[in-house]
């Protein structure tokens, strides 16, 4: 069955309708190039990430329209800390800030904030901005907007292998049960389908410590389009593509 999608301002063709039954299920971005889009206006790359807050709220709404049922946003890498000081202390803040403005449309859009990532290591404006908004949506069962901040995919195994190796120490487990699902239990994302999609915006090609385990039979998606500029017909685009595709999981 074909819609038409209500999203969008101009009608699209169609051809270029969202089919209901093979919209992904749950969509991951690496929301690339806020620096270079402000640098590209000589202005300050916080600038950028700023910018970057209202393609956020845009592409959520997107997302429940299209019948998204997870969102992950790439948000602060594990090793995003390497850069200057008040950069990392300005994205940081993001959370809260995206919280305060935007937090009654997602509960009237019935979103639910979760987080992976190394969350204690936060600083406590973010840790309790990020609180806050998930006890506040904690019923809603709509959207899952899953942000991963301080997130780092080898820190995630490696933690994961960590607690199996105890569990061993301890003799609470047995060897022989482990299979990649009771694996999967010890990552972050734990109860959440892996990704169906992901999306990189800013022209670059590669995964950034992000979702290794997890993308193992993912659709890839790139633009060019830096992170401000990536609109809905853009998000559209990408979901139609992923339409398009054919998942064979090895098979024939
Ligand atoms: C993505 O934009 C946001 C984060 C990594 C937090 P960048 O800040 O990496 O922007 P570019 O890649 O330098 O343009
Ligand atoms: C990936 O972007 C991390 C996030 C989008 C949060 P980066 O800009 O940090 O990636 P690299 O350093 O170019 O690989
Ligand atoms: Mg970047």
């Amino acid at each position: 069955m074909s819609i038409k999608i209500p999203f969008l301002s101009k009608q699209p063709k169609e051809s270029d309708s969202l089919s209901e039954e093979n919209a992904p299920n749950h969509v991951a971005i690496i929301m690339d190039g806020n620096g270079r889009w402000a640098q590209k206006r000589g202005l300050p790359r916080f600038a950028g990430h700023k910018e970057g807050v209202s393609t956020v709220n845009k592409i959520v709404k997107t997302a429940v329209r299209a019948n998204v049922k997870v969102l992950t946003l790439y948000t602060f890498s594990t090793e995003n800390w390497k850069r200057p000081k008040q950069e990392v202390e300005y994205i940081l803040k993001l959370p809260k800030e995206f919280l305060h403005v935007y937090l009654p449309s997602l509960m009237e859009n019935n979103v639910r904030i979760q987080t992976i990532g190394d969350f204690q290591s936060l600083p406590g404006y973010t840790q309790e901005a990020v609180n806050y908004a998930m006890e506040k949506t904690k019923n809603n069962d709509g959207l899952i907007l899953n942000f991963a901040i301080n997130y780092g995919s080898r820190h995630e195994i490696l933690k994961a292998v960590k607690q199996i190796a105890t569990e061993l120490k301890e003799e609470n487990i047995d060897i022989d049960s482990l299979d990649e699902e009771a694996f999967s239990k010890h990552l972050y994302t734990n109860g959440v389908s892996d990704p169906d999609l992901l999306i990189r915006t800013g022209g670059e090609y590669r995964l950034s410590n992000f979702m290794l385990w997890q993308l193992a039979y993912t659709e890839f998606w790139f633009t060019d389009k830096l992170w401000p500029e990536f609109t809905e017909e853009t998000f559209h685009e990408a979901l139609l593509a992923y339409q398009q595709r054919k998942r064979r999981y090895g098979g024939i």
